[in-house]
């Protein structure tokens, strides 16, 4: 008899500010599932989640996935339930393996991954801790930094610090003798370079500390390095291993918002024009950052390079990257070797590891 497919739950869209990125990676997703080599093996139940964080069935999410737009309060089924999760909109006994496709807040933090840990149900990508972890910056760097990892020199601020002018005069003062100008202010809980900004002047630091604090309340200051910025996938669970390495290239003073998101504005080298023993090092660097924070499955790994001084510096951990067709993950182990049909299958592998 042959086996039964494998029912995944893909669960995609969110009330983040991730939600139209999310709904492209799970058609990535969904799609290299479908693949002819991967049919017989998986019966995918896609659901999705709103703006408003409701969650919907099939038939809502196919529709989404059709269009490849958010849906609108009005084009929902009426009259709307309230906001956020008030139940499941499937039999979760009909899922075997969940797979988050959801970035930010809510879907790439531990939320839903304790979810799923409260059903009792394997799934895609690291557990509540990692995610946890992986997502707040100041948690991520005080793990990394307990694992001894490189990085840039960072202070972490909170945002009652600048509201008290007693603490504020000599937290800039601290600032300014330990990291210098220029430095980069960052909110800790976001994503996609929103709220950060570079700052070359006290003005322009008390500007970034204002921007930032209005989106979070814990912050982080950090060095401000002139580095070539890599990136490594990691894949796995019980064994990790690291891709080769990409590189991205702009034509902007640093990665943000705009840079990251306008067409053309960006390039990526795969694999980067890098020396052997320096893609070795990265590589290492990224699955022992994963260590680090307890990320398994899947993960992208960010770093700095600075050429003249053959210094590599770890940034972020991201353990729900992206996964359209374009995004840097799917494409370094396309350039591994592994093809995306083949990465989808993996992923849902290491769930059930
Ligand atoms: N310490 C730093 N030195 C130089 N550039 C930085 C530094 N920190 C951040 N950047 C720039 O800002 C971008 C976004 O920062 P990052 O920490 O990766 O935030 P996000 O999680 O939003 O991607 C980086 O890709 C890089 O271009
Ligand atoms: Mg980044």
């Amino acid at each position: 008899m042959p086996t039964p497919p494998v029912r995944v739950g893909v669960v995609f869209g969110g009330d983040s500010g991730e939600h139209d990125v999310s709904i492209r990676s799970a058609a990535t997703v969904i799609k290299a599932l479908s693949d002819p080599g991967n049919r017989q093996s998986f019966h995918v139940v896609p659901l999705y989640i709103d703006r408003e964080g409701r969650w919907w069935p099939e038939t809502i999410a196919r529709s989404v996935l059709q269009t490849m737009a958010a849906l609108a309060d009005d084009q929902l089924p009426q009259p709307l339930p309230a906001r956020g999760l008030r139940q499941l909109p499937v039999d979760p006994d009909q899922i075997d393996v969940w797979y988050p496709v959801l970035h930010g807040p809510n879907g790439e933090d531990g939320t839903v991954q304790g979810l799923f840990t409260l059903m009792q149900k394997p799934f895609v990508g690291s557990g509540v801790l990692g995610s946890a972890v992986g997502m707040d910056k100041l948690a991520m760097k005080a793990a990394f930094a307990a694992a001894g990892i490189s990085q840039v020199p960072y202070i972490a601020v909170d945002k009652a610090d600048l509201d008290d002018p007693r603490r504020l005069e000599p937290l800039l003062q601290r600032l300014e003798a330990e990291l210098g100008y220029p430095c980069f202010v960052k909110p800790a809980n976001l994503g996609s370079s929103v709220g950060i900004s570079k700052a070359r002047t006290r003005e322009e630091l008390l500007a970034g500390l204002k921007l930032a604090a209005e989106l979070d309340s814990r912050l982080v200051v950090e060095q401000g390095v002139m580095a070539r910025e890599l990136e490594c996938a990691v894949l796995g669970r019980r064994h990790l291993k690291a891709s080769v390495v990409g590189e991205v290239r702009f034509d902007a003073d640093w990665y943000d918002y705009e840079t990251k998101y306008t067409e053309g504005r960006s390039q990526t080298l795969i694999p980067a024009p890098l020396p052997g023993d320096v893609s070795e090092r990265i590589q290492a660097m990224a699955i022992e950052a994963c260590r680090a924070v307890h990320a398994f499955g899947q993960s992208r790994v960010d770093v700095f390079y600075d050429e003249s001084a053959d210094r590599i510096w770890l940034n972020e951990i991201n353990t729900l990257p992206g996964f359209t067709s374009q995004s840097m993950y799917p494409t370094l182990w396309g350039a591994s070797g592994i093809p995306l049909p083949q990465l989808v299958a993996e992923l849902v592998a290491t769930a059930q590891e």
